[in-house]
């Protein structure tokens, strides 16, 4: 346009700004306008048909430019989406501890998602139950533990099952922790936490600043981290099931074992008796002797079988603690009741190691198996439990200085022998092997050879 003053549709901005004549070209990419460009000029000035051609090939160059910049934001954008998920997900399968999956996870959201609190809520019964906070003014988020289906902004979502955002929250009438606004929140968004499709709690954030998740997908990030979040949460109760059925099913056992070594113990007494009572109505005394310097000898070993027993179950009970402070105490109160000096050594490269609680367990039964077998048989003044690093196994070995055995013949005449046969069954029914070396005079090894789940610290409690 050679004079602007011909065209009342820029006549006036054009007079504003003093220009006088203009050339525009608009930039194309794709067959799509994506902007204009404008060459304008203060004086008047003729623009040839060169001049027109050069600004459209300027005009679809910049307009190609353009769309590069907008897809590599888009490119960016998605990657810093994945990276988020990335975080998040290494966070949610870190560990099969849910405070502490819940901790990582809502450490992440809080980076990722630029926002200041987060909070996890998790369904019970009718109500949702406050389960993990992160970031700051905890006490504000605090105000409610609890919040029946349907009431405040966590109740809604559980009940509407879709996410909710706000960023006025001053005004919103819904609120119902009126210290989240007094300590200054202005946005907040929540969102159901669903496993397949059952609703298993809510997880929100919230932020200071009123423009917090107002980029496209922000909500549908948190969404998606929401999703790992709820795995997380239902493969922690599973879990926590499995685990007690393993509690369970290790008391029963213990109680059936309990039961028939009494049982057959008890079961020789009366018989012991019955023999002792009739050698002295024979008036057989040296035999009558015999015989009950033999049944005082096995009530002393049976008594400090059930001691030991009992000592086993306290230690049982304490291993969720973790398995060395267990183990520790263990071999103390072992070596005050035994005698036998008990060291409990663990190499530095398996300090990281640590076992499935149904390991430590079985681990656990193995040890102490091992040690009573040292305490009846082996005529020891001391022993060893070692525990190192094996590649990606861990193993355990209880050594004595005693006596030795030969294992061909430990099965033979006598009471039935159960321990070390049931010390390789617990070896094995968790993917683990268990060896015996052992000679006449040379003391006697028991090796275990476990795998391992976690690489984290075996003598943590978690
Ligand atoms: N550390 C050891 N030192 C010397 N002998 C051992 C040792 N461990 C086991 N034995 C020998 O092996 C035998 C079998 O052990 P096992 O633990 O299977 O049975 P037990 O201890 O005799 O009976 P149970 O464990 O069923 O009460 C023992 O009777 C003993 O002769
Ligand atoms: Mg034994």
């Amino acid at each position: 346009m050679e004079r602007v003053t011909d065209d009342p549709r820029v006549a006036e901005a054009a007079a504003r700004e003093g220009i006088k004549s203009f050339v525009s070209a608009p930039l194309i990419s794709e067959g799509g306008v994506n902007g204009v460009l404008v060459v304008a000029n203060r004086t008047e000035r003729r623009f040839s048909r060169a001049d027109a051609e050069f600004l459209r090939a300027m005009g679809g160059q910049l307009g190609m430019a353009i769309q590069n910049a907008i897809l590599f934001e888009r490119a960016e954008r998605k990657n810093r989406e994945l990276a988020a998920l990335v975080t998040a997900g290494k966070a949610v399968t870190s560990s099969l501890n849910l405070d502490d999956v819940l901790s990582k996870s809502l450490d992440a959201v809080i980076e990722i998602a630029h926002v200041d609190a987060t909070e996890v809520w998790l369904l019970e019964g009718q109500e949702l139950a406050l389960k993990c906070q992160r970031g700051v003014c905890r006490e504000a988020f605090a105000e409610r533990v609890r919040f029946p289906i349907g009431e405040g902004f966590p109740g809604i979502v559980a009940q509407t099952q879709t996410p909710m955002l706000v960023h006025n929250l001053a005004s919103d009438p819904r609120l119902v922790r009126k210290r989240l606004v007094q300590v200054g929140f202005q946005t907040f968004c929540a969102l159901p936490l669903r496993y397949q499709d059952r609703l298993v709690g809510v997880m929100a954030v919230a932020a200071f600043s009123p423009d917090a998740l107002d980029r496209p997908g922000d909500v549908r990030l948190l969404e998606a981290i929401g999703e790992r979040i709820s795995v997380a949460i239902v493969n922690a109760e599973l879990h926590g099931q499995v685990q007690d059925a393993a509690t369970l099913h290790e008391r029963e056992r213990i109680a059936r074992e309990m039961h028939d070594g009494m049982a057959q113990l008890l079961g020789y007494i009366n018989t012991q008796s019955m023999a002792v009572k009739r050698l002295l109505a024979n008036e057989q005394m040296a035999d009558a002797h015999a015989e009950l310097t033999k049944m005082e000898e096995i009530t002393r070993d049976l008594y400090a079988d059930v001691r030991e027993g009992i000592l086993g179950l306290r230690t049982a009970a304490r291993a969720n603690e973790g398995l060395l402070p267990a183990l520790r105490e263990y071999v103390q109160h072992y070596t005050d009741m035994s005698h036998v000096a008990v060291a409990l050594r663990v190499s530095p490269d398996a300090e990281g190691m640590r076992p499935a609680p149904s390991v430590e367990i079985q681990l656990m039964r193995i040890i102490q198996e091992a040690l009573t077998n040292v305490r009846k048989h082996a005529r020891a003044t001391s022993a060893d439990v070692q525990f190192e690093r094996l590649g990606s196994r861990m193993r355990v070995t209880i050594a004595d200085n005693g006596q030795g055995f030969d294992t061909a013949r430990s099965t033979a005449l006598g009471w039935p022998r159960f321990g070390i046969q049931t010390m390789r069954e617990r070896a094995e029914s968790v993917g683990g092997t268990l060896s015996i070396e052992t000679e006449h005079g040379r003391g006697t090894r028991v090796v275990v050879d476990l795998p391992v789940l976690q690489q984290e610290a075996i003598g943590q409690t978690s």
